[in-house]
């Protein structure tokens, strides 16, 4: 970073300059008072919904923060596009998309539906996601037990956000396990349209789905996820290579398509930009080459889109010029 700064190479050399923007769109957002905290599971719904945090780091490790940005949450569905990366790396797009499509569902993301295929519409949804950790579970390495799977998920993630700690919210984890009628009768429907891979054990597939929800981490260690996503799979800060660029472009396409859920059509029209949301209120944003976002409050809209997080990415893209087209 600091002979590229010598060298007047830096991917933002104005960094202070657009800082400010962040900073002023920041403060405008922080007046959002409109969504409401989910409240299926009692450790989401004790979160204030005066929680706000943004930060970023740039492909080449500029990095900067502000509001809430050291405060855990559980990363819950910003998992999804992580273990399909995952998955992809280690099995190949072919053999992934077996079992799960790349269309968006136009439906809720816990909707009971498959499509014309009897597979999950795409990975970003909870079907697609449970069928991405069954693969995990039962195809890679299928003779690693499920604590050696979790450490070895978890370990990607770590590398993923540039080796730091990522956590583990085990009272989300069984309260999610408790509060799961719906991902369970997802669970079973793919399961009697034959969806999952041979010799799956049904239980430890949705174990390990709950657990990816649980990772727990914050802003500041999402945004680096996010430039290893904006840096084809590279991590800025320690330059290991933790993804292939191909199995990148594919997450990147699925979040551009279907990362916030029933909204993901009129996100990509307005800010043109692979993002993905979770219930916890983050959202993770990539800008390609550029950047990674994560942007995180709990209050949700009605289709489960951090409010705050939404506003900030339309202030941004009509602010800056990183709308993809
Ligand atoms: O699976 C669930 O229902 C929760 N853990 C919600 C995950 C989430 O963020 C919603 N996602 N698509």
């Amino acid at each position: 970073l600091i002979s590229r700064a010598f060298k007047h190479q830096l991917i933002i050399p104005e960094f202070q300059e657009f800082t400010d923007h962040i900073e002023d769109i920041y403060w405008k957002c922080k007046d959002n008072t409109n969504g409401t905290v989910a409240s299926y599971i009692p450790q989401l719904k004790r979160m204030s919904p005066n929680y706000w945090g943004v930060s970023i780091c740039t492909c080449d490790g500029q990095r900067y923060s502000i509001g809430d940005t050291a405060i855990p949450f559980t990363i819950q569905s910003c998992s999804k596009p992580l273990t399909y990366g995952l998955a992809l790396d280690l099995l190949g797009d072919k053999v992934v998309h077996k079992f799960v499509g790349q269309e968006p569902s136009g439906r809720n993301f816990n909707e009971l539906i498959l499509d014309y295929n009897k597979k999950p519409h795409n990975p970003m949804i909870n079907a697609g996601a449970i069928l991405i950790c069954a693969l995990l579970k039962t195809t890679v390495a299928p003779e690693m037990t499920l604590a050696e799977k979790f450490d070895f998920t978890m370990n990607y993630f770590e590398r993923l956000a540039g080796r730091e700690d990522i956590g583990f919210n085990n009272a989300v984890f069984l309260s999610e396990r408790e509060a799961a009628d719906r991902n369970y009768a997802l669970g079973f429907y793919m399961r009697e349209h034959k969806c999952f891979p041979d010799n799956s054990n049904f239980k430890e597939c949705m174990d390990f789905y709950f657990q990816c929800c649980s990772l727990e981490s914050n802003c500041d260690l999402v945004s680096v996820i996010g430039a290893t996503l904006a840096n084809g799979g590279i991590c800025p800060l320690t330059e290991e290579k933790v993804l292939k660029p191909e199995s990148v472009r594919d997450v990147l396409s699925l979040m551009h398509s279907c990362g916030m859920y029933d909204y993901s059509g009129q996100f990509a029209f307005k800010v043109g930009l692979p993002a993905k949301s979770g219930v916890s209120g983050c959202l993770l944003v990539v800008i390609p080459n550029v950047m990674g976002i994560c942007l995180w409050s709990p209050p949700l809209d009605h289709l489960g889109n951090s409010c705050r997080g939404v506003q900030f990415c339309e202030e941004l893209v009509s602010r800056f010029n990183f709308h993809r087209f």
